[in-house]
């Protein structure tokens, strides 16, 4: 699942990398309506939708967020949410400038994670960069 997904450029690429279902979802109904024209004939499906209304269970086995979460306003609610969207042993990856100045949300949301590794699961170092764009 791609959060923030935007105009899907980075949603295409990881359709490139997987044999598996792909979701991006985007509250901007522009940037999504963009997104299914510039993905015509890719298996991916796009919704309209915040983060914070996610309802996905046990779903995903990877949820990939690229400068997206300096913008979600319930740091709190979104890890929940994407807890529960992941499966056993799912990973997610979070892009976003980590500096209070420009996203507080994101130093607070790294900290709930630390500070409640049963609730949030474990935090594991970067094992691996890879770039997509
Ligand atoms: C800078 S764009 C990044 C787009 C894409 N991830 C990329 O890297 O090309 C940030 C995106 O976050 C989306 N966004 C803002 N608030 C959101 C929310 N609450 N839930 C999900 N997406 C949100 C915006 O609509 C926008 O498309």
């Amino acid at each position: 699942m791609d959060l923030g997904c935007g105009t899907g450029h980075l949603t295409r690429k990881i359709r490139s990398l997987t044999n598996g279902k792909v979701v991006g979802i985007d509250p901007s109904r522009g940037m999504i309506k963009e997104a299914v024209v510039k993905s015509r004939g890719l298996d991916i499906v796009y919704e309209i939708k915040s983060v914070e209304d996610i309802d996905y269970e046990d779903t995903f086995d990877v949820i990939f967020c690229n400068s997206a979460f300096q913008w979600f306003k319930e740091p709190e609610k979104t890890i929940k949410n994407c807890y529960r969207s992941l499966r056993r042993n799912g990973r997610i990856g979070i892009q976003a400038p980590a500096k209070k100045v420009y996203c507080p949300n994101f130093i607070e949301a790294i900290k709930l994670v630390k500070r409640d590794k049963m609730d949030y699961g474990n935090i594991c170092p970067l094992q691996r960069t890879m770039v997509l764009s």
